[in-house]
Formats: C-alpha cells, sequence, structure tokens
C-alpha cells in the first residue's frame, strides 16, 4: 500500500476549488465525510445548474410552443436556447438534430424501435435477412432493445466479442460486417469496465460499409470532447445526469437524414402538424419525435450542465480524471487478491475491480460505513461481466470534484473491507 502514496499528484484547479459549487457533497455518511465515488451511475449538480433551473421555474415556467401568452412564448425560447446549447455542446451541425428524451434509455429505445416500425405507411429501416452488430461492452440499454428490434424485425444480431482483456478490435468487426449490417451499436466508455473502445475508428469502419451507426455517450459526454461533426456517426444518445445536469433528462443527436428513418414512438400533442378524425400529419424534426409535454426545466438545466462543462474545459477535466484514474489503479493493484478491469484504458472514468473471494456487496457495504459510496454489482451489462468471467464488481467512478484524497481513502476502505471479509 505503501506505493498509493508515492503517485505524482499533479495540481489541477479541479477537484477541491471546486466543491463549493455541489453544496451535497459537503455533508456526512455514517459520521464520515462523504466521498462520492458513483458518478457512473450519477454525477451531481453544480449551483450554477440548480440555479438555471430555479430561475426558470421562478420566472419562465409555462408550456411550451402552445401559447400566445408571454410566459409560454418565454418558455418556448429558453427549450429552444437550451436546444442549441446542447447540440453546439455535442458538435452538432446544420446537418444534425437533437431530440430530448429522459435519458439514454428513451434515446435508445427511440432510435431502436423507430427503425423496426415501419408505422403509417412508411418501410421500416430493419427488415428480414438484415444484421445488427452491437458490441459485447454494453449497457443493458443498447443491447436489450436491439435483441427486440431484431427479433421484431426478423434481423440477426451479432456481437463484437471483446478480447481477454476486454478490448475491442476493429479486425473483428471488419470480419463481422457485411453487405447485410444494417446497424452497428457501441459504447463510448463501457460502464461497467471502464473499457474506452476506440470508438472513433469502429464507427467509420461500419459507416464505409453502409451501416448506421449508433453510439452510446453516456459516460463519456462529461469528460470528453465529443464531435458529431467529426465522427462517422449517425446517433448519439447521452444523460444530463451523467453530466452534472438534472435525472430525467437525455438527448439523442442525430444526422436529419438518420432521424428522419425514425417512426415516432410519442404520439400525441406537438408532434403533429394537422390532425382529422381519421388521420394525422406528423410535424418536421424535432417536434415529430417529442409528443407531449417535455421536461423543460431538465433542458434548462442539461445547457447549464453542458455550458459548466465548457467552461472548465474537456481537456482540463480529462487530464484530471486521468490523473485519478491512475492514482486509484495504481494503488488498487498493490493490494492483494485485487484486479482491476481495463487497468491500461485511457480517458475512463470508471475503476471496476473484483477482489478473490470476497462478494462486492461486501465491500460496498463496508465502504458506505466510511462514507464512500460506490456501486456493486453488474452494472445493468451482465453478458460482459459473465464474458470476461469475472462476474460482478465494485465500481469507483470519478468526477470533477473527487480528489486525490479521496482516492487514498477509497484504497485504505478497500484494503480494511477485505482484512475485515476475508
Ligand atoms: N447506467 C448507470 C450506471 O452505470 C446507472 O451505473
Amino acid at each position: 500500500m505503501g506505493d498509493m502514496h508515492t503517485t505524482a499528484l499533479s495540481p489541477t484547479p479541479l477537484g477541491s476549488p471546486l466543491r463549493a459549487q455541489f453544496p451535497i457533497l459537503a455533508q456526512r455518511i455514517n459520521g464520515q465525510p462523504l466521498v462520492y465515488l458513483d458518478n457512473a451511475a450519477t454525477t451531481q449538480m453544480p449551483l450554477v445548474v440548480l440555479d438555471a433551473m430555479r430561475q426558470f421555474e421562478t420566472t419562465a415556467r409555462a408550456n411550451i410552443h402552445r401559447g400566445v401568452h408571454t410566459l409560454s412564448q418565454r418558455a418556448t425560447d429558453v427549450f429552444e436556447n437550451a436546444r442549441e446549447t446542447v447540440k453546439r455542446f455535442v458538435g452538432a451541425t446544420q446537418a444534425h438534430e437533437l431530440v430530448f428524451t429522459s435519458g439514454t434509455t428513451e434515446a435508445l429505445n427511440l432510435v431502436t424501435q423507430g427503425l423496426v416500425h415501419g408505422l403509417d405507411g412508411r418501410t421500416a429501416a430493419i427488415g428480414p435477412g438484415d444484421e445488427i452488430i452491437v458490441s459485447g461492452l454494453e449497457h443493458h440499454a443498447n443491447l436489450v432493445p436491439w435483441q427486440q428490434a431484431a427479433k421484431r424485425s426478423g434481423a440477426t444480431l451479432r456481437i463484437l466479442l471483446p478480447n481477454a482483456h476486454g478490448q475491442l478490435q476493429a479486425d473483428d468487426l471488419a470480419r463481422l460486417l457485411s453487405q447485410r449490417t444494417r446497424v452497428f451499436a457501441l459504447t463510448a466508455c463501457a460502464n461497467a469496465s471502464g473499457e474506452r473502445p476506440p470508438f472513433e475508428a469502429l464507427l467509420a469502419l461500419a459507416h464505409a460499409a453502409g451501416a448506421i451507426t449508433v453510439l452510446d455517450a453516456a459516460q463519456a459526454v462529461a469528460h470528453s470532447a465529443l464531435h458529431m461533426d467529426t465522427l462517422a456517426c449517425d446517433f448519439m444518445a447521452f444523460s444530463a445526469h451523467k453530466m452534472y445536469g438534472p435525472m430525467g433528462m437525455g438527448a439523442l443527436v442525430g444526422r436529419r437524414t438518420a432521424l428522419e428513418l425514425l417512426t415516432p414512438l410519442r404520439l400525441g400533442g406537438d408532434m403533429v402538424q394537422s390532425v382529422n378524425y381519421q388521420g394525422a400529419v406528423f410535424a418536421e424534426l424535432p417536434a415529430r419525435l417529442e409528443g407531449g409535454t417535455p421536461n423543460v426545466s431538465g433542458a434548462v438545466g442539461m445547457a447549464a450542465a453542458a455550458g459548466f462543462i465548457t467552461s472548465i474545459g474537456q481537456h482540463a477535466i480529462e487530464s484530471h480524471l486521468a490523473d485519478l484514474r491512475q492514482h486509484a489503479v495504481r494503488g488498487l493493484q498493490h493490494i492483494d487478491g485485487v484486479t482491476v478491469l481495463s487497468a491500461q484504458t485511457r480517458m475512463s472514468a470508471v475503476i471496476s475491480f473484483v477482489v478473490q473471494g470476497v462478494h462486492p456487496h461486501d465491500i460496498g457495504t463496508l465502504l458506505d460505513a466510511r462514507g464512500i459510496a460506490v456501486r456493486s454489482g453488474y452494472h445493468c451489462a451482465q453478458p460482459l461481466l459473465d464474458y470476461l468471467g469475472t462476474g460482478p464488481t465494485t465500481r469507483a467512478s470519478l468526477a470533477i470534484y473527487n480528489t486525490h484524497h479521496e482516492v487514498e481513502q477509497l484504497l485504505c476502505g478497500v484494503a480494511h473491507a477485505i482484512g475485515v471479509l476475508r
């Protein structure tokens, strides 16, 4: 354990100086200062995001796109400005559009179900004989919907399996791609292992083969600059609550031509141009895919979170998280019996590990007694952890407010838990 203290701790403007922006972090849990390391599940919100949402709720709250009255118009402007801010944040151009959703899961379901339903006389984009390739690193939200899409459409689902180290290889994808490949879906960072695949190259390969490409950016968007204008990506999904924004909010950004392929799933108000008793003409994008009253306050919070990240800079955030991750990985590797998944991966905020002979739930419980919040289990990615043979893991995940001191507390907590449990 001695080596942990010799890790070079680079000075950073992140970590402690930012913590005043996050009042929730100041509390004690089980009598100990909170060490919040469950950021891959949900990040905390800074005051600037909370203030923006409060400002909307107290000065502009009204339904959007529906009223000629001043508040409704103000709310509509706020909502559409938020859309533009989040689009800019992910490098969307005129060729793209952004649809607000309740999160990554809804965004991915919108793509999968939208591609297989040939509603209203439209031909479904995926049909019998087509092939769908999904990476083996995926969260259930980017796997289960594709399983169902394959069943409903008569397409074949193929999995791009990782190697024994949990890495995806371009050669393996090249072997799977065929003239029948209709879709390739993968994550920008695996939530369960922390592996950061070479998604830029993999998307480009699939795109060149004619596939519709889908990126689950939930675990990357808070710290990696993702540019739709440079990625060979047709659809990108992400959540506000993993980028310092509110829960229940997310987005699907897509090329307009790809979004046009989707059959709307939420049918009702605001997604139609005209309606009679027999039928309806759907509205243009993005309204067509946003039926019902949206989460306007959520959109405001998401846009404020994007502004918060931009004001710090993704490069600075990535380098802070890389330092913390290296510190944690090295420290854990010095503890007897601990194996860290994807230890070598870069640009990841997730540290997932197993301890020989000790169940992750017991480690999580003992860490919680010390005020340290981690996640334990399968992390909604059971096929990957079963395939790698690790079973459930303990997962610590980092954010801009975490510090090297907190990493030390994690390492001491894990060593203590193992001492108790063995
Ligand atoms: N998808 C979230 C996680 O990985 C909930 O924990």
